[in-house]
């Protein structure tokens, strides 16, 4: 399979090394600066070279294409390849805006090329395990996450909102958000009330954000996000989960199950180490192109597909309408 990658920044490189290790080949680099690109085309092997994606669409005789790319660029750069049949797989968040992305999935729909959106997190093995597991706590009732980075925090494009849509909510906030939202088995959201803004830098995006969503199975979640914040209770990603009958928590990955007979509670540890070497590893995102793959090759629907991805971008949506209005916003999926 022969997979082409827009952008040649830091998730790019990673993406194609997934790909090689998924043995599959990168034939293609679509960057915007050509020493950057010569580079990443040295690094992965790469023979062809493009500074815009329309050139690579013309060329064609690619199967497949990762998008990289500032967070602008990911609507136009997928509308493109899907409106030429080609399957896309979309960092997140999938566009800037839900109107952006629902344009997405409209594309993917009518011309039949698979759209998956980057929510790695579904992919990561304390995340499954607990999903796994987590019937055992009961109905969930309530989740808190964190998509925080202490003490840093981007530059560049992620600081500016022309380029990036929003800033902690929109790059950390919604792994948090996603995972939560897989973890419960994709409620729909039916409202949130956020309060976001920027307290430690001098940009026009967000580095600090609480929300709080309600979803359609009656559980809320409580999430946070930031950069440059001075403390986070979670790592990125990291998740309670209270239910009816226990607790389950990601990072470190365990569960609470408390037993009234024997008057204690008793820890189902996952066994999985933590804190771990890398927080976000390598074999989250092999994992992650593995499915994208197997949904190329019609052996399965992507998932998170563009209908996952559209959902998270409303609630970003409604959650940054929240902060401006002061009011809770609701949401109208399906
Ligand atoms: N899932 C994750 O764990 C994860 C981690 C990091 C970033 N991301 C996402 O990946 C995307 C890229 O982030 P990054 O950290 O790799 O950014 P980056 O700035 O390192 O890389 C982006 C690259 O795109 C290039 N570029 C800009 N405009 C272009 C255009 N029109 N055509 C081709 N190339 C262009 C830039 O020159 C740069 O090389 C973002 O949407 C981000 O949210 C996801």
């Amino acid at each position: 399979m022969k997979f082409a990658i827009v952008g040649a920044g830091y998730i790019a490189a990673i993406h194609a090394l997934a790909i090689q290790n998924c043995s599959e080949q990168v034939v293609a680099v679509v960057e915007k600066y050509s020493d950057k690109s010569a580079a990443f085309a040295s690094r992965f092997g790469i023979h062809r070279q493009y500074a815009v994606l329309e050139e690579l669409l013309k060329d064609s005789g690619v199967d497949a294409l990762v998008i990289g790319t500032p967070n602008f660029m990911h609507a136009p750069q997928a509308l493109a390849a899907l409106r030429s049949g080609i399957p896309v797989l979309v960092e997140k968040p999938m566009a800037m805006n839900a109107v952006e992305a629902e344009q997405m999935l409209v594309a993917s729909q009518k011309s039949g090329a698979a759209l998956m959106v980057a929510h790695c997190w579904r992919f990561d093995q304390d995340v499954l395990w607990l999903k796994d597991q987590l019937h055992r706590i009961g109905p969930v009732l309530r989740t808190k996450g964190y998509g925080v980075h202490t003490h840093w925090g981007p530059a560049g494009w992620f600081t500016q909102k022309q380029l990036a849509g929003g800033g902690a909510l929109a790059d950390m906030g919604i792994h948090a958000l996603d995972t939560a939202r897989f973890l419960m088995g994709d409620p729909q959201p039916v409202s949130v009330y956020a309060r976001i803004g920027t307290y430690y830098k001098d940009f026009d995006v967000d580095d600090t954000g609480v929300i709080i969503v309600n979803w359609d199975n009656g559980a809320v979640s409580y999430i946070e996000s930031g950069w440059w914040q001075p403390h986070s209770d979670g790592a990125e990603a990291a998740t309670q989960l209270y239910g009816r009958q226990g607790f389950a928590q990601l990072f470190p990955t365990l569960l609470e199950l408390p037993d009234p007979e024997k008057k204690r509670v008793e820890t189902v540890k996952s066994g999985f180490k933590f804190p771990r070497k890398e927080h976000c590893p390598q074999s989250m995102y092999d994992a992650q192109m593995a499915h994208f793959i197997e949904a190329i090759n019609g052996k399965t629907v992507p998932f998170p597909g563009g209908e996952e991805g559209l959902v998270n971008m409303k609630v970003l949506d409604a959650a940054y309408r929240s902060a401006r209005t002061g009011k809770v916003v609701e949401i109208h999926t399906g």
